[in-house]
């Protein structure tokens, strides 16, 4: 099949590679020439694993093409729309203006009987306004438009578009429906389920689906706090809860709360969303506060962890990505906390082994180091933030050595207590009694955007 993505960004990227592998013929588009240009150098202008192989591979066998102007509109069986639809400045709301640029741009060079397929997360009813443009813009064409979410996770992009739980596909008509299991018949065959749905249900599902995960992960983690109170461990809460089929053990793991291009963004959509139809989400509303107010508070760990006010100290955050194998910084944990740090006084050391660049700008009084061990140079506290494999095996012994005080505050509960009693750290994890969780000072006891007491 011929297949043109317009968008060669994360989802149009990585969907129109593995497109290409399964062996269609797949052009990408992008408006950005730098990035066409890179891609054809075989240059992956994000960092997901196994990425690069699979473009270079699809390039060499003449399945993969890019273009920045949009080239094969017209002869494609299928032409995916999967442009960014960041969050509005002001309201929250998806920003649509990149898809209808799309629209407005593809409509005089679709053929007539062509299937349009939206890609990107887009709120309810948007693929009904893309139908209203594509009437308005060509009255001559039966032009259908479906609706086909995607479900990956950045850094695990490519298994899970390969071996996808489901394939939503929302369009009523038979034909569209056609082409589009025709497109993923190589994921069919492998038994993974596709679910025909209205246009609108499959928009839905997508944000459903997201602010589930997040109400799951802000569930856990004050689940965590209250652990710390009562003395109960939070990892085998959760593994308790998860061997309850019904519940299922995924996205049970408590941290310093959810970041990323997708979590908050589309809870927040959502909400919007409701709120535009007069209905209510009570929960995402309180999911998507809840899970704001954690990042920041969980400067209050450290500051327990050093027995209070932090001014003069120096903190070296080890993770500035919002979760391991991606480049990504967006809305992630360590960034919140890290101003929180700053405000508090304290010196905040950092080393990402991907997000440095990304985080600049959003921490530019963070001393960048070139390793873990640069970062925890003379520092009172380590604390990791993200999950990175290289954190998980530090050498504890090195580190306490170089450290001004051996205090370790483990936001992602990567080690356990009793390893880091035996190295003599200090050791802070989250809702977790073989770590010290000891109660941490209120924020509502002490005076505005001071988080260290009296200093
Ligand atoms: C998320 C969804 O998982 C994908 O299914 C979806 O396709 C994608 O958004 C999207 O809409 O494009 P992603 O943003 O890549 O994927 O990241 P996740 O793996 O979902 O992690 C999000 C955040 O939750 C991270 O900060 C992570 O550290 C945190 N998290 C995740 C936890 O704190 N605990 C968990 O148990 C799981």
């Amino acid at each position: 099949m011929r297949v043109t993505v317009i968008g060669a960004g994360y989802v149009g990227l990585v969907s129109g590679v593995c497109f290409a592998d399964f062996g269609h013929r797949v052009i990408c588009v992008d408006k950005d020439a730098g990035r066409i240009e890179a891609l054809r150098r075989g240059e992956i202008p994000i960092f997901e694993p196994g990425l690069a192989d699979l473009v270079a591979a699809n390039i060499s066998q003449g399945r993969l093409e890019f273009s920045n102007e949009p080239t094969g509109i017209g002869e494609a069986d299928a032409v995916f729309i999967a442009v960014g639809t960041p969050s509005r400045r002001g309201d929250g709301h998806a920003d649509l203006t990149h898809i209808y640029d799309v629209v407005r741009e593809i409509a005089p060079l679709l053929s007539p009987t062509a299937i349009v397929v939206t890609k990107s997360t887009v709120p309810v009813g948007t693929g009904d306004e893309i139908e209203r443009l594509l009437r308005e813009l060509r009255p001559d064409a039966e032009i259908q438009v479906v609706s086909n979410p995607e479900f990956l996770r950045e850094g695990a992009a490519i298994q899970d578009f390969k071996h996808p739980d489901r394939i939503v596909v929302g369009t009523d008509d038979a034909r569209a429906r056609a082409v589009v299991a025709e497109v993923y018949r190589p994921l069919y065959l492998n038994a993974a389920p596709i679910l025909n749905v209205s246009r609108r249900t499959a928009e839905l599902v997508k944000y459903a689906s997201n602010a589930f995960l997040a109400t799951k992960i802000a569930f856990i983690n004050e689940v965590a706090d209250l652990c710390e109170s009562v003395g109960a461990d939070v990892q085998d809460v959760a593994r308790g809860m998860g061997l309850d089929n019904r519940i299922g053990g995924k996205f049970l793991h408590a941290g310093p709360g959810f970041g990323g291009s997708c979590l908050p963004k589309d809870t927040t959509a959502l909400i919007k969303t409701a709120h535009d139809h007069g209905a209510q989400l009570r929960i995402v509303e309180t999911v998507a506060a809840v899970n704001d107010q954690r990042k920041r508070a969980m400067a209050r760990k450290v500051v327990a962890a050093l027995d209070g006010p932090i001014r003069g100290k120096t903190i070296a955050v080890l993770g500035l990505t919002f979760k391991p194998n991606t480049d990504d910084t967006r809305d992630s944990p360590a960034l919140p906390l890290i101003t929180a740090l700053h405000d508090l006084g304290a010196v905040v050391r950092s080393y990402d082994p991907a997000g440095m660049e990304q985080a600049k700008p959003h921490a530019p009084d963070v001393v960048c180091c070139a390793s873990a061990y640069a970062a925890a140079e003379g520092a009172d506290a380590v604390v990791i933030a993200t999950e990175w494999e290289q954190f998980r095996a530090l050498d504890l012994e090195r580190l306490r050595r170089i450290m001004a005080r051996p205090v370790i505050v483990d936001l992602r509960n990567v080690y356990r207590g009793d390893e880091m009693k035996r190295a003599n750290f200090r050791y802070v994890a989250v809702g977790r009694p073989d770590a010290e969780c000891r109660p941490v000072p209120s924020l509502a006891k002490r005076s505005a955007g001071r988080l260290g007491g009296a200093e």
